[in-house]
């Protein structure tokens, strides 16, 4: 199933409340960023559940498999609906962040970031040392997700195809870089349409600006549900 998640990246719970206040209908899925978590606290999440919303907190862990362990489970006790961990930490420890949501809140779905789409190839050749192409990069760090038992990762929607290639069509693939073809792409690169993005297989679309600065957020909410989701 196809859906669309609103990135919140609100500096506050203030702005964040009066943005989704403007929904009352339906409640849209969300995504928390650390931008805002570390300034609310995890009452922010509790605060949006509550409302209705289901919520991805997109924290991004990358630690020691023990520390990554222990702090998962903190977070599926806030009973997110997706989180994520970065596919550079290993295969032990993104295993051991999926043991945490076993363990406490299995219906979380843990996805892992490949490569940040502010990473260029060159850039992960010359500051990473990795002399591979982003898309093995990509679609390695995939496998090693699907074999640490994770149900998805975060990628440009342009690489879903890749991903869904690697790691079979049921794999998620949750994918940023999303804007209408009528709209200008302000600092994001490689960006596509809603519809596009359904057109390549992405599981779920994250959209930011296109939502949150729209003047009518709602109706540009509902568009992007009628591209990507609608038959
Ligand atoms: O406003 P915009 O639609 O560009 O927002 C996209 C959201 O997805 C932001 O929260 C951004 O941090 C996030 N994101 C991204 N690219 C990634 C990972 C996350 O744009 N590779």
């Amino acid at each position: 199933m196809r859906d669309v998640i609103i990135a919140c990246d609100f500096s506050s719970k203030q702005e964040t409340l009066a943005f989704l206040d403007n929904f009352s209908d339906v409640k849209p899925f969300v995504k928390i960023g650390m931008e805002l978590f570390y300034s609310e606290g995890p009452s922010i999440v509790t605060e949006i559940k509550d409302r209705g919303h289901k919520v991805f907190l997109d924290l991004k862990l990358h630690d020691i498999p023990n520390t990554v362990h222990k702090a998962m489970k903190n977070v599926a006790k806030l009973g997110v609906d997706m989180t994520n961990v970065h596919a550079s930490g290993t295969v032990e420890m993104m295993r051991q962040a999926q043991l945490a949501i076993d363990e406490v809140n299995p219906s979380t779905i843990l996805i892992a970031v490949t490569q940040l789409t502010s990473t260029s190839e060159e850039i992960m050749k010359q500051d990473l040392l990795i002399n591979e192409t982003l898309n093995n990069t990509v679609a390695h760090y995939a496998k090693n997700a699907q074999k640490a038992g994770l149900k998805g990762v975060v990628c440009s929607p342009l690489e879903a195809r890749l991903v869904a290639d690697a790691c079979g069509k049921d794999f998620i693939s949750v994918t940023p870089g999303i804007r209408f073809d009528d709209a200008s792409k302000g600092d994001q690169k490689r960006v596509t349409t809603p519809a596009m993005a359904k057109e390549i297989g992405s599981s779920y679309i994250v959209v930011g600006r296109p939502i949150t600065a729209a003047a009518n957020p709602v109706e540009a909410y509902n568009r992007c549900v009628i591209e990507f989701v609608g038959e």
